[in-house]
């Protein structure tokens, strides 16, 4: 069993600390957020994912999880660092590494004897270099080192089953020793091991995430048209899916991906592929897609209604997917801008996302209770697919609302049905 520090306890990094003391590993959690330590070493876990805080405080009583803020406390013991800080866009849509740089320096100063450092936050290709660069200039001169780049897949949402199920565990490395040596931390896992060199690792990352977004435009530009032609999306996505070469997953047409990873991966590479002379075309297509999307849905809305000023709406969904209180990038919270910026009365509600909704657009109305916000209101805008959503009483819905109209932005409901209990529905790309 090892001794592993996670720098960084976000949803990659917490997930991962309780993840490795789990599988018998003696973990350190660090993090400079004083706060969100303090949460944890009073069983308080800071962000909503489903199975975590009783992973989290299993963990933590059986003495195999601690938490801290002080690097000195938690580097100079550890075989292994898992850098797991964030890295969001910059202005320009590189990839911000100030928390990289930060952690690693920090990392360096405090290493003792040999450790290995894993990247696994996602950090642009050469950042393997960087880091090791980085760590070479303000380590003590009797430590060394090995830097391994360990992407990451997990999907918030179902970060548990991934972290134990992974589909895969990349490694790039320059040091094949050390490669295998954090192959080691997941062997009892199970999963396909790639052991690579660490730029063609960072590259996995991006182009894999990519090529999930890509999916998403793809179809939602094919729903744009089934919109024009009277053809269904879903009947269309289904018929495509069962095609093996195709598949069924990610072609879900709807209001567009966000999250803290498919927008930001996506632009940071199109970044990094024109700094090298590249004309990333279809990259820039398919966030131009993902964008439109959002903006043609809510045309949808004014279409149907008119002039949306004053005029009290309901939002079912902040989070930018379901299971997650994560609204970074969220369309839902983009489409909640631009309700509001057209002058609608909105009451949004989410099961889990509204605190940090509110924290980005406090001038909203939150409720706590789905049925409250579609009281009164002339429509019922769906922008998240949690299954709450699915399973609601919609006659109480109808009944409570003043204009029963429904504007479903992630197609989670059946239009004949929803029609048949005498509401106007609009989805994304449901024909006619
Ligand atoms: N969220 C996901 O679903 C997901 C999936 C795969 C990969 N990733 C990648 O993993 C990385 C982390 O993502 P996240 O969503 O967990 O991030 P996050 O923003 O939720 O958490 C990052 C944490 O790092 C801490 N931090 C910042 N600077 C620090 C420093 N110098 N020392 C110690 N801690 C520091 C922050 O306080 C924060 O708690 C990103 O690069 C992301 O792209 C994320």
């Amino acid at each position: 069993m090892a001794t592993i520090t996670i720098v960084g306890l976000g949803y990659v990094g917490l997930v991962y600390g309780a993840a490795f003391a789990d599988l018998g590993n003696t973990v350190w959690g660090l993090d400079i957020d004083t706060e969100k330590i303090a949460k944890l070493r009073r069983g308080v876990v800071p962000i909503y994912e489903p199975g975590l805080h009783e992973l989290v405080r299993r963990n933590v009583e059986a003495g195999r999880l601690r938490f801290t803020s002080d690097y000195a406390e938690a580097i100079p013991e550890a075989e292994f660092v898992f850098i797991c800080v964030g890295t969001p866009s910059t202005v320009d849509g590189d990839a911000d590494m100030r928390a990289v740089r930060a952690a690693a320096e920090s990392i360096g100063r405090h290493l003792r004897g040999q450790t290995i450092i894993v990247n696994k936050s996602t950090m642009p290709i050469g950042s393997g270099d960087l880091v090791a660069m980085l760590i070479e200039h303000v380590k003590p001169a009797d430590a060394s080192f090995a830097v391994v780049t360990n992407p990451e897949f997990l999907r918030e949402g179902s970060a548990l089953h991934d972290v134990f199920h992974p589909s895969r565990i990349v490694l790039g490395a320059e040091d094949r020793q050390a490669a295998e040596r954090v192959a080691d931390l997941y062997r009892v896992l199970n999963a396909p091991v790639l052991i690579t060199d660490r730029r063609s690792a960072e590259m996995i990352k991006y182009a894999s995430n990519a090529i999930l977004a890509t999916r998403i435009s793809f179809i939602n530009e094919i729903a744009q048209i089934c919109e024009q032609v009277g053809a269904d999306i879903k009947v269309v996505a289904q018929g495509m899916g069962y095609d093996p070469r195709i598949g069924p997953l990610f072609l879900e047409a709807g209001i567009g991906f966000g999250g803290s990873c498919f927008p930001k991966d996506v632009r940071a590479l199109a970044y990094m592929a024109e700094e090298v002379g590249c004309h990333p075309q279809l990259l820039h297509a398919v966030l131009e897609i993902n964008q439109d999307q959002r903006r043609r849905f809510v045309r949808k809305l004014t279409e149907l209604l008119g002039d949306l000023h004053g005029r009290p709406i309901a939002l079912w969904g902040l989070a930018f997917k379901q299971d997650t209180d994560d609204v970074r990038e969220s369309p839902a919270l983009d489409v909640l801008r631009m309700l509001l910026q057209r002058g609608a009365v909105v009451s949004a509600y989410d099961p889990a996302a509204i605190v940090n909704a509110a924290r980005e657009i406090p001038e909203a109305q939150y409720v706590t209770d789905p049925y409250a916000a579609v009281a009164g209101a002339d429509a019922l805008v769906i922008a998240t697919p949690w299954n709450e959503f699915k399973q609601a009483d919609l006659r109480r819905v109808r009944d409570l609302m003043r204009t029963p109209i429904i504007l479903d932005g992630r197609n989670i409901y059946e239009p004949d049905e929803v029609r048949s209990l005498g509401f106007t529905y609009v989805g994304v790309g449901r024909g006619h």
